[in-house]
């Protein structure tokens, strides 16, 4: 029997960081406002270096290290994002590509804040039927890129962030037990962010099935870009929804809610996290919240939880453990795990990994200048065997850009 244990993680947060006080300077609110209403004291904000994919690659090698292998052993990368930095190649790529990852299959998943746990469950699945041995999965959004730094309402709840774990197979029992992924997409209109091509309609426009039936919304927010947010109706779900699938989750591991050692909730508002305790009749110290520090990073919420309770001494072996998100989509999602041992971290490696992450760049910058002398002989070549009409004119394009992982950022 196969098992998936979670045996690596790490986060990489923004050097830059706005206190509640700060934020009173920009918008009509106030620290005692913030804290009392939300638990948020500060958060962290990318700055002109920061992207989605960086701060993906930052805690993905975080993970490595801490797994005590090399990239070339993942078989899978999933990150889970709403703020990726291209519709298109996937921010899995392009950390797939940073790592030198040369085995692995990557691509992005989109269920919001639910996505990290999504993830983690198709990739223990996957290890699970014996498609694959390792799999990285990561959470990474820059909020503040979607956030009205002018709407109290949102700007005061965002942060950005990421987070990761190495999920391997094992023959030990433990690690990744089951998990529950729900959706409801009658409720999409409760929190969205249109994409920027959405109306960008050149020839003919397909019948508009209007995403989540957006003019509902307050449209104003929507159509500068930003995203939009009813705050009441999404934590009335948000504190429905983590007492119920946490229910659920625990049944199907086998559980009784007194047997938790911990839950790992996504941390949107600590009044949710509150509500959620009272519902499973739980004392607050079984739900794990960091959210003071970060604020909502979205799908980074709960890896960045991981590490922390990791390194706060509250993940021991054996603990029963459940993560549980829930987000825009509506999406929730929850996992049940038994925490494994955590390996000793050994400095070769570690070192290892800097060189083959260097290696990593110098192989990517040479295949993409592999591909242009490669493009510019077939153009050569095509010219030659048949000349053809001059293209039309293409507006110039900006490319994905080879992400070179800053040095890591902690808290
Ligand atoms: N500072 C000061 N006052 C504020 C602020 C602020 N930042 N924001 C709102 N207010 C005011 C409102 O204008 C309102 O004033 P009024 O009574 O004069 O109209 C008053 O405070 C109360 O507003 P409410 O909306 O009732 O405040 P509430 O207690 O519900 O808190 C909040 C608002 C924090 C947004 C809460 O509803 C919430 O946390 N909702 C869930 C958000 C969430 O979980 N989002 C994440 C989803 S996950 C994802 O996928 C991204």
């Amino acid at each position: 029997m196969r098992y998936a244990h979670i045996v690596g993680w790490g986060k990489c947060t923004p050097e830059k960081v706005m206190t509640n006080d700060e934020l009173a300077t920009i918008v009509d609110t106030s620290d005692t406002w913030i804290r009392d209403r939300t638990g948020i004291g500060q958060r962290h904000l990318a700055g002109p270096k920061d992207t989605c994919t960086s701060l993906a690659v930052n805690a993905a090698v975080e993970a490595l290290d801490v797994a005590n292998i090399s990239a070339a052993q993942i078989g899978m990368i999933i990150v889970a994002t709403s703020t990726p930095d291209f519709a298109f190649p996937s921010t899995a790529c392009l950390v797939q590509d940073a790592l030198g990852a040369d085995a692995s299959g990557a691509f992005d998943l989109s269920a919001a804040c639910s996505g990290f746990v999504y993830g983690l469950s198709m990739a223990s699945d996957a290890i699970k039927a014996g498609s694959i041995d390792y799999a990285l999965i990561i959470g990474s959004d820059v909020m503040s890129r979607v956030v009205d730094w002018k709407d109290r309402n949102t700007c005061v709840l965002f942060g950005d962030g990421a987070g990761a774990v190495v999920l391997q197979a094992s023959d030990q029992p433990g690690g990744m037990l089951t998990s529950v992924l729900r959706a409801d997409g009658s409720g999409g209109d409760m929190l969205y962010c249109r994409s920027t091509y959405r109306d960008k309609i050149v020839v003919s426009a397909p019948q508009d099935t209007a995403a989540p039936t957006a003019a509902s919304g307050n449209s104003k927010l929507a159509d500068a870009g930003f995203m939009y947010m009813n705050g009441r109706e999404v934590f009335r779900f948000g504190t429905r929804v983590l007492a119920s699938a946490t229910r659920d989750v625990a049944t199907r591991a086998g559980w009784e809610i007194g047997d938790i050692d911990l839950i790992i909730p996504h941390q949107a508002n600590n009044r949710i996290i509150e509500a959620a305790a009272k519902a499973l009749g739980l004392p607050m110290d079984k739900l794990y919240s960091n959210i003071e520090h970060y604020g909502n990073t979205s799908a980074a919420t709960i890896p960045i939880a991981i590490c922390d309770a990791v390194n706060h001494g509250r993940l021991r072996p054996n603990d029963r453990i459940i993560l549980v998100g829930f987000g825009a989509g509506l999406t929730w999602a929850a996992a049940a795990l038994q925490w494994g041992t955590p390996r000793i971290l050994s400095r070769t490696n570690r070192t290892l990994n800097r060189v083959r992450l260097g290696l990593a760049n110098v192989r990517s910058r040479t295949r993409r200048i592999f591909r242009k002398v490669e493009d510019s002989l077939f153009v050569n070549n095509d010219k030659h065997v048949k000349p053809q009409a001059a293209p039309p004119a293409i507006a110039p394009r900006s490319t994905p850009p080879a992400v070179e992982p800053e040095k890591e950022q902690k808290v």
